[in-house]
């Protein structure tokens, strides 16, 4: 790593003030994105993809692509259908998908996820069926691998609850996004603050080991006073982990840019500086940008599942909608968000037979395969370990990216006993900071991309 300065204090000035303009780029939840996945000139089996996967332990990813209905900032892969015949063929092609799929989980699962959408507005015997392919079809033992499942307010009940504690689920994750009914209602969330606290009741009840709730600010209408009473109401249930998601707008999400809460100026910085200062006084660690979280005593542990590093997992994801992600190639099926796109990439994945090959995706190049690197360390807390990288790479990341000059010498981030770490300053511009890391090939096909 460079000692002296490599860029001049005005263009370092100059490039954080570029990021000061405009923190809300794109969340960048996996590199690639999604919106840069192509159709493969030709399909590759998944034999090959996945028969020299170096990872010692694999994710097993569910995804129910179905919610009650579609909130207006939303922009995953889901569409509002209750119909529970839908559902019910929905998991046949699922499960259909894991027979097929089960020769190649070749190492443990290290974790299970279902998320969606909302998975639990299955029935509570649909929910069943989704552990039995887990564990009878694709091999997964709940009693070494971390299990998590997203649920919302509404569809908390305790046939479904009773589900998940028997199937020894660790952590479930609640959308609240507000406590104030007119701010759920704004984003076409018709949500009643007695509803979210009788399934908090519940879910307390139930005590899983780690309790997860997702906010959101910068809602319409909201205010700093409203925001922090939102936090103050979930902190009060003391979750065990907490993610702050600033509120983005879309092409076809409902609510538009002129949507998000302002007072003339963007307030989702202010917001998040003032929700972290909160998380830390009430003794919760910043983990990421989104992700708080209190470190669990040692005796909480209710199960000692594999290690899973971050860095390293492959990860196979079943259900439509799903990314599967090898060392070199990642693929999904067809991405969409419009209604009349997700309906028809969920009926072709549900009349399908042959769930064999991948034919939509990305392959990762060895310079891709460093940017990635990067990126998921920087935009976590643990930063970016150096040594790992010049070991797993044989370069070093200040050489391959010289532009990371920028982050020390503006102070985002400074390097820590070999690792480059972001504080909660340079973490609020994780989304910024993550797309201006992307490569040129990748931002190129994300432009080009036309989300049906
Ligand atoms: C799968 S949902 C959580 C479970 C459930 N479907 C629900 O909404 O209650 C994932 C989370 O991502 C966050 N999210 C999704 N799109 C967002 C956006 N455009 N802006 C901000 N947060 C968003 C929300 O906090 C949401 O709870
Ligand atoms: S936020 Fe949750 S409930 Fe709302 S549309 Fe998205 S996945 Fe469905």
């Amino acid at each position: 790593m460079t000692e002296t300065t490599v860029y001049d204090a005005e263009r370092v000035q100059a490039w954080k003030r570029e990021l000061a303009a405009a923190p809300y780029r794109s969340y960048l939840y996996s590199y690639p994105h999604k919106t840069a996945y192509r159709t493969f000139d030709r399909p590759k089996r998944l034999e090959d993809l996945w028969k020299n996967e170096p990872a010692e332990t694999f994710f097993l990813y569910m995804h129910i692509p179905f919610c009650g209905a579609r909130c207006g900032f939303c922009n995953l892969f889901t569409l509002p259908d209750k119909r529970e015949d839908v559902h019910e063929r929905y998991v046949d092609a699922l499960e259909r998908q894991a027979r097929q799929w089960a020769k190649f989980a070749v190492k443990p699962f290290a974790r299970f996820a279902i998320g969606g959408g909302t998975p639990t507005l299955l029935r509570a015997d649909q929910l069943s069926r989704l552990f039995d392919i887990a564990e009878n079809i694709m091999g997964l033992n709940p009693d070494l691998a971390s299990i998590s499942v997203e649920t919302s307010p509404e569809t908390i009940d305790r046939g479904r609850l009773n589900v998940l504690k028997e199937r020894g689920v660790d952590r479930v994750s609640m959308g609240i996004q507000s406590f104030i009914e007119a701010e759920a209602s704004a984003i076409y969330r018709p949500q009643k603050p007695d509803e979210v606290r009788r399934a908090l009741g519940l879910l307390t009840e139930y005590d899983f080991p780690l309790l997860n709730l997702d906010l959101i600010y910068g809602l319409p209408g909201q205010t700093l006073d409203s925001w922090l009473y939102s936090l103050d109401e979930a902190l009060s249930w003391e979750p065990g982990e907490i993610f702050l998601y600033p509120l983005y707008t879309r092409e076809h999400t409902i609510l538009k840019p002129g949507d998000i809460a302002s007072r003339g100026e963007d307030i989702r910085m202010l917001f998040y500086l003032a929700a972290c200062e909160r998380l830390e006084a009430r003794g919760y660690e910043q983990f990421s940008m989104r992700r708080f979280a209190r470190r669990a005593p040692e005796s909480a542990a209710v199960k000692r599942p594999l290690d899973y590093g971050c860095q390293e997992e492959g990860m196979m994801g079943l259900g439509c909608g799903a990314r599967s992600y090898t060392q070199h190639v990642h693929y999904a099926s067809r991405y969409g968000v419009s209604r009349r796109a997700t309906e028809s990439i969920i009926a072709d994945y549900v009349a399908a037979e042959d769930y064999g090959g991948a034919d939509y995706g990305f392959e990762l190049s060895a310079d891709e395969l460093r940017r990635r690197f990067v990126l998921k360390g920087l935009l976590h807390s643990e930063g970016l370990t150096l040594s790992e990288y010049r070991g797993r790479f044989g370069t070093d990341a200040f050489d391959d990216l010289p532009e990371l000059n920028l982050l020390t010498e503006s102070g985002l981030a400074a390097p820590d006993g070999g690792v480059l770490r972001m504080g909660r300053e340079g973490l609020g511009y994780s989304d910024a900071i993550g797309d201006w890391l992307i490569s040129d090939p990748v931002r190129g096909l994300m432009r080009e991309f036309v989300l049906p």
